[in-house]
């Protein structure tokens, strides 16, 4: 059998992005406005530092207006609730972001709870983690909702497709669950708990892989022509590349699983790229709405 078809997200949250620009000019041509992201970052976090200036950088890119507002690490609840509120009432504000994690003496439940979920791009309020299980207008995770715009694109109707999602997360596991809901999928969610996980994997028609362990998921638990969506993004050490040296790695063992799966997502390049593309996405959908402009097509 040859090897599985590679799922560029690269390629793809390209595209994406220069739809969400295209749709942001017409935006600007037909209002005179365009659509603002505001974006928190609290503390030093390195990794958390890089995608709040790469999503900076691609929402300007696509034409729309970024605002930052960084905080010390030691920041309080209550100074973060008062920022929140303000962007809330900030009518040139359509979307709010609060990069996570966050230290610990803030409750992060607490803090996406404040934000107006007219405005929460990110999808993690209750409201619309609530609208997404209910079947209502929700404004999705970005994560799952990339997965689901490449597996589209590779398959077409998902209906009657055996889905397994493995990790039960409010970020990414129990969203995808319910997006794969959505669209006519039957979905199982595994877990650490799950009992004889290989076996569950492998009657899947499509696996969605979100546990955050290097590697685990091996090539034997992949059915022939199954669709792997690798969410995980991990660093281990390797050696081979010197002394010290890290490389990123999926949750799936992708040498393995290439030679049995129909298509893969690689890492890097397969899911974290579309995370930021559908961002912007969700942040025009949210402008749209809430200014009463027709939602264009993106
Ligand atoms: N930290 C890692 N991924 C994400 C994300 O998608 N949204 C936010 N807000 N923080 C993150």
């Amino acid at each position: 059998m040859s090897d599985a078809q590679i799922i560029d997200g690269k390629a793809f949250a390209a595209a994406l992005r220069e739809r969400v620009g295209q749709a942001v000019a017409g935006l600007q041509a037909a209002h005179g406005a365009a659509p603002g992201l505001a974006v928190v970052l609290v503390g030093e976090d390195p990794a958390s530092e890089v995608y709040v200036r790469n999503k900076g950088k691609q929402t300007a890119e696509c034409g729309m207006r970024s605002i930052e507002h960084k905080l010390p690490a030691e920041t309080d609840q209550q100074t973060l609730l008062d920022l929140i509120a303000d962007l809330n009432s900030d009518d040139g504000v359509d979307g709010i972001l609060v990069q996570l994690p966050l230290p610990d003496q803030v409750d992060p439940q607490a803090v996406l709870d404040m934000i107006d979920p007219a405005k929460d791009v990110d999808g993690f309020h209750v409201i619309n983690a609530g609208r997404l299980a209910t079947g209502g207008d929700a404004l999705v995770p970005c994560t799952p909702m990339g997965c689901l715009l490449m597996l589209k694109e590779y398959l077409g109707d998902l209906s009657g497709k055996n889905a397994v999602v493995v990790g039960r997360s409010n970020i990414v596991g129990k969203p995808m669950a319910a997006l794969l809901t959505r669209e006519n999928c039957t979905v199982t969610i595994a877990h650490s708990r799950t009992k004889d996980l290989p076996a569950v994997c492998r009657a899947a028609d499509i696996l969605v892989a979100a546990v955050g362990r290097p590697e685990m998921i091996r090539g034997d638990w992949i059915g022939p022509g199954a669709v792997v969506i690798d969410v995980g993004i991990n660093r281990i050490p390797a050696p081979e590349r010197g002394e010290g040296k890290m490389r990123l790695v999926g949750d799936v063992a992708f040498d393995e699983a290439k030679a049995v799966a129909g298509a893969i997502t690689p890492v890097p390049g397969g899911v974290g790229p579309m995370t930021i593309a559908v961002l912007l996405r969700n942040t025009v959908e949210a402008a749209c709405r809430r200014r009463g402009w027709d939602l264009p097509n993106i």
